[in-house]
């Protein structure tokens, strides 16, 4: 998979790719990511990306040119699967989400900044508008990030245990069930019994149940929802 990413502060989206697990899917080569820097697409004085809003109204907006520029140039390059526009207004993130997006080969994200881009910019270009929550970010940089890690994840070979996302949170349309590791017993606390008991069918009984109980209490609507 191919990520690239359009930010006018590429700075701020370089440390996530550096550590951990994205860094290792990278280094794998299971992942390539590219920044690219809104300002090396402009030809105005001091680099300018950004304008005021027609009509009036705080706040600079993203101009089309140097996005079209830079999107142009990708796209002279490769077919892309999709092109998304990070926005607290788009579709909010989730795992299945997530998962459809880990399946694709080439994928444009834009960051938005300031009061976002010019419409056109979305009317135009963009094929998916992705929201992390109902919050207001200062740019989509952290969004991105987020995103990334989140489809980054899945792709088979970056977790080392190939099972370990398909365990994970919300896969199944359920909460992970309690984990715990050695000791077995802290300060009078003990581990479930069953955990030790090596009897892996009930092991995965009592998995199953802990899980469906924490759903129940910590996120009934998950059990509402259509499975993913
Ligand atoms: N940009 C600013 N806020 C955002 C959000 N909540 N999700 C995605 N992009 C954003």
């Amino acid at each position: 998979m191919r990520i690239d990413i359009i930010t006018v502060l590429p700075e701020l989206l370089k440390s996530p790719f550096e550590a951990s697990i994205l860094k290792r899917a990278i280094e794998k080569e299971l992942v390539e990511v590219h920044l690219h820097n809104l300002r090396d697409y402009t030809d105005k004085t001091y680099n300018q990306v950004d304008d005021y809003q027609f009509g009036g109204g705080a706040g600079m907006v993203l101009m089309i040119e140097p996005i079209d520029k830079c999107i142009s140039a990708l796209k002279a390059q490769r077919e892309y699967d999709e092109v998304i526009y990070m926005t607290p207004d788009g579709q909010t993130l989730n795992q299945k989400i997530a998962n459809t997006l880990s399946l694709l080969e080439n994928v444009i994200i834009l960051c938005g900044h300031y009061k976002g881009v010019d419409q056109r910019v979305r009317d135009l270009f963009i094929t998916k508008e992705i929201s992390v929550g109902d919050y207001v970010l200062s740019g989509g940089e952290l969004a991105a990030a987020i995103l990334c890690d989140t489809i980054i994840r899945l792709i088979p070979g970056v977790l080392g245990n190939e099972t370990s996302a398909l365990t994970d949170s919300f896969q199944d349309n359920l909460l992970a069930p309690p984990v715990y590791t050695r000791p077995s017993e802290y300060k009078g606390v003990k581990v479930p019994e069953v955990l030790l008991s090596g009897n892996f069918p009930k092991i995965e009984e009592w998995r199953e149940n802990e899980a469906h109980k924490r759903t129940k209490t910590l996120r009934p609507d998950l059990l509402t929802d259509e499975a993913p």
